[in-house]
């Protein structure tokens, strides 16, 4: 197996926009990225199994690949299984976790909005960093799977128009509420990240988007500098449709294997 210096993980091409921005910062580095679409979607399932096949999939990354960093690219797996990863491996791990504490930073009438996945809408880990961060505020939590599915099976190559279609009644829900501020907390809505901006903005008070994006990849590369000089970007899946993630890592421009071996 190649040497990746990075490694990122997300159920499918959520974590995408995350690997796209740290090569805007370091356009030499060298990156895994798995799509372990054989579980998706990880919001659908308990945080034992979150947990159970986010190890299996660590211990064969480790095994196989050997990186320097390994970046959860995802929030549902981060809320659900990062603790135990760091109680299990002595390796860095950057997690990635909805931006609840940036959003108490951009609220101006303390109402805030936050989608995600049904499983880190209603995790514990979610809920300690609201009390923590946003204890002044009123926040309204979504599970909008029903989005995920959509991004993850070719939302992301439709016109501005479907997407926006997509995303109007879910901001529209956070409009009636009177929020000014609305967090991204799935990796997947960041494919959209722009018609959000967009559309929140034209809102009777606009919605300002919140999220973790750079905050995630400042972090990874403070912890793990970029090391090479020459780029190469690998797509991997672990699932059975080795086409539809061959056409995404095509669509972003990475190389593509079918699975990770030594
Ligand atoms: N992209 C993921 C997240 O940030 C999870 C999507 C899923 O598999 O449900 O939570």
């Amino acid at each position: 197996m190649e040497k990746f210096q990075y490694v990122f993980i997300d159920s499918g091409i959520g974590g995408i926009p995350y690997l796209n921005y740290l090569l805007k910062l370091a356009p030499k580095a060298t990156a895994l990225y798995i799509a372990d679409s054989i579980h998706f979607p990880y919001g659908e399932k308990k945080q034992c199994e979150v947990i159970s096949f986010t190890l299996k999939i660590v211990e064969r990354i480790l095994e196989n690949v050997r990186p320097e960093i390994i970046i959860l690219a995802c929030n549902t797996m981060t809320v659900s299984a990062l603790k135990t990863l760091r109680n299990t491996f002595d390796f860095p791990f950057v997690g990635t976790v909805p931006a609840i504490k940036p959003a108490n930073l951009v609220t101006k009438n303390n109402r805030i909005g936050l989608i995600s996945t049904e499983r880190t809408a209603k995790d514990i880990y979610t809920q300690r960093l609201i009390d923590k961060f946003l204890n002044n505020s009123t926040v309204f939590v979504r599970g909008e799977s029903d989005l995920v599915e959509k991004i993850e099976n070719g939302l992301v190559y439709e016109t501005e128009e479907r997407k926006i279609e997509e995303i109007r009644p879910i901001i529209s829900f956070f409009e009636k509420e009177k929020c000014d501020t609305l967090i991204l907390g799935c990796t997947h809505f960041l494919h959209l990240r722009d018609s959000f901006i967009k559309v929140g903005k034209s809102c009777a008070i606009p919605i300002s988007i919140v999220d973790s994006l750079e905050g995630v990849i400042n972090h990874t590369l403070t912890l793990s500098p970029c090391k090479t000089t020459s780029k190469k970007v690998t797509l991997t899946t672990t699932g059975k449709e080795k086409q539809k993630y061959k056409d995404y890592a095509n669509r972003y421009g990475f190389d593509f294997i079918e699975d990770i071996q030594k």
